[in-house]
């Protein structure tokens, strides 16, 4: 199969290289001798790689610190089971998939990946493969931060910060989907087009403070107050629901 690999911690995306690399053994996967207990095999048809893995230990390293490179980055897929191994459950051959690999195993810049089953979940019919590969990271931090550390309940308020950003845009989403008032913050028109994915949002002031009739409202750093130093001015919202 083609993949990129990396061999040289210092070399960064510069000594990223397209290659031919063995294809995962199906067969191997689905003996009792096979690699991991409850792989899958997905060939992959969109993946994400976040730009400073290469920086990650666990690039270069398995999970008892022996070199393992060379190492095939990107941890976020999405694509298509082609082959289960032995003891995986809840996932069927053809099935479309997304989710993320292991950080010390080879990963998704390739055509195919081995990947524990329970590290993916079902990928439905009408997301692209490029929208499930792009939102298993941002999603997954956006939620732990939300519910496992903030442990978010509806009513209360959350102020998100880069709210336009990836992560901040499933944050709001996330947030709003559980009953929350958002609040954002962010520089650029970038805000127009995250508030309008959002899908909670009903209408949006083209004007600054910007507001929504379903709950949101979003501070606006002036470019005035961005180029003098100290502490940001944000503008004041016109009012809050
Ligand atoms: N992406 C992931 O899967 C992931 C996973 C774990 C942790 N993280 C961490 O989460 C953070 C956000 O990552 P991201 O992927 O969401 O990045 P991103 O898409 O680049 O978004 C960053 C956001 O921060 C805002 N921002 C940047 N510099 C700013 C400044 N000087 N003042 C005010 N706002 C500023 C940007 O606002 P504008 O749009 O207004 O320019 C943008 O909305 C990073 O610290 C990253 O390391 C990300």
């Amino acid at each position: 199969m083609k993949a990129i690999v990396v061999t040289d911690p210092a070399a960064g995306t510069a000594g990223m290289k397209l290659t031919q690399r063995p294809d995962p053994d199906a067969a191997r996967l689905a003996s009792l001798s096979g690699a991991s207990y409850g792989d899958v095999i997905v060939e992959v048809h969109a993946s994400g790689f976040t730009g400073n893995e290469l920086e990650w230990p666990s690039t270069w390293t398995d999970r008892l610190g022996c070199d393992r490179t060379p190492s095939i980055p990107g941890h976020e897929l999405a694509g298509v089971v082609t082959a289960l191994g032995y003891g995986t459950t809840g996932l069927s051959v053809g099935q479309r998939v997304f989710g993320l690999t292991d950080w010390t195993r080879d990963g998704t810049l390739a055509e195919y990946v081995v990947v524990e089953a329970r590290n993916l979940a079902p990928l439905p019919g009408d997301v692209d493969f490029t929208v499930g590969a792009g939102i298993a990271m941002t999603g997954l931090t956006a939620w732990q931060g939300l519910f496992e550390h903030g442990r978010l309940r509806a009513g209360q308020s959350v102020l998100v910060h880069g709210a336009a950003g990836a992560v901040g845009s499933m944050v709001v989403q996330l947030a709003r989907e559980a009953g929350a008032y958002v609040i954002g913050t962010g520089r650029t028109d970038h805000r127009q087009t995250a508030l309008t994915s959002a899908r909670t949002c009903s209408s949006i002031s083209t004007t600054m403070p910007w507001k929504t009739s379903a709950g949101s409202t979003w501070f606006s750093m002036s470019s005035e107050a961005r180029s003098r130093s100290g502490p940001p001015a944000w503008s004041e919202p016109e009012e809050h629901w």
